[in-house]
């Protein structure tokens, strides 16, 4: 009989990552996407990669340290290891206060001088999109402020995110009700549809402004065959990144942006001590970025 103090079989045998293992995994995640594991959260790995090492065979984290790099299966690990440090929580209309001071100032002035510029193509680039509920939700504004309009526009969502698991999710574009918390009921009515197990499909004509794909913020070469964009989303994905990391993202937007173009980031984020070079913006409810020239 087990006595009542023994551990179940699955957590016998749980590998246990040295101090020494851990900064050697920390400093590799590190250079490969920018996030910074601090030791307080060294469990996270440990608890989350343990069983992983034990379907490879790997009898230690420093065998895994060696797989990620000279396996041949070493690229689809790397895509692993990603969703294992990445938090993708997001929901649709995320931040309302902020989402409004988009939609009445930044949207309204943007289209204005576009109009006044004889132009109209607009870019928009989600950075670190999660499952789509972001850029979705951009399109869905974009579709309510420019309506009938629309069709004569060039508009393009460029929605960009690390983890290939979350981009899958993204295309496939089906959400269940607890992500539409915070979206107006009308809006939830005109552009989704309910499927047969009570989920929310979002419609065609949303989706037809978004595009997916995979791009790594810490890769100054992918992002910088990203097209230029009128406004940068980056909302809940540098609060994960050392200051280092946050210096070189934020130069690679204001070198994506065109002239005086617009810079949006989370709401318990900030620029301070990162960079100077966009103009801050004070609206109730929220800061926007503005690229100085
Ligand atoms: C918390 S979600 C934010 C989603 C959305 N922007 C929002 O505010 O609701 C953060 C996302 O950033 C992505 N991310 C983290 N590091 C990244 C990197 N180096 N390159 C691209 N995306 C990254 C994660 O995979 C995750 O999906």
């Amino acid at each position: 009989m087990p006595s009542l103090f023994s551990q179940p079989l699955s957590l016998k045998k749980e590998l246990k990552i040295s101090d020494q293992e851990f900064a050697q995994l920390r400093d590799f995640i590190y250079t490969q996407c920018g996030i910074y594991i601090a030791d307080n959260r060294k469990y996270l790995l440990e608890n989350r990669l343990s069983n992983r090492l034990k379907q490879l065979n790997l009898k230690s984290f420093n065998e895994y340290y060696y797989y990620l790099q000279y396996d041949s299966g070493r690229k689809e690990e790397l895509n692993r290891l990603f969703e294992v440090v990445t938090t993708n929580e997001t929901s649709f209309y995320r931040n309302p206060p902020q989402l409004t001071v988009f939609q009445d100032n930044v949207l309204a002035e943007l289209l204005k001088s576009l109009r006044q510029a004889g132009t109209r193509k607009l870019r928009i680039w989600s950075a670190g999109c999660s499952t789509g509920e972001e850029p979705y939700t951009l399109s869905i504004i974009l579709h309510e402020i420019l309506k009938t309009e629309l069709p004569s526009w060039d508009v393009k969502i460029t929605a960009n995110d690390l983890s290939e698991r979350v981009l899958m999710s993204a295309r496939r574009g089906v959400y269940n009700e607890y992500t539409l918390r915070t979206t107006p009921k009308h809006l939830v009515e005109r552009y989704f549809e309910r499927d047969s197990e009570g989920n929310f499909r979002v419609s065609a004509e949303v989706k037809s402004l978004v595009t997916f794909g995979q791009l790594n913020l810490s890769d100054k070469v992918q992002i910088k065959r990203v097209e230029r964009s009128n406004i940068v989303f980056c909302r809940n994905v540098i609060i994960y990144f050392d200051d280092e990391m946050k210096q070189r993202v934020i130069s690679a937007f204001y070198d994506n942006l065109f002239a005086s173009g617009y810079l949006l980031i989370g709401h318990s984020e900030s620029l301070h001590n990162i960079s100077r070079a966009f103009r801050p913006m004070h609206y109730p409810g929220a800061i926007v970025y503005r690229k100085e020239e």
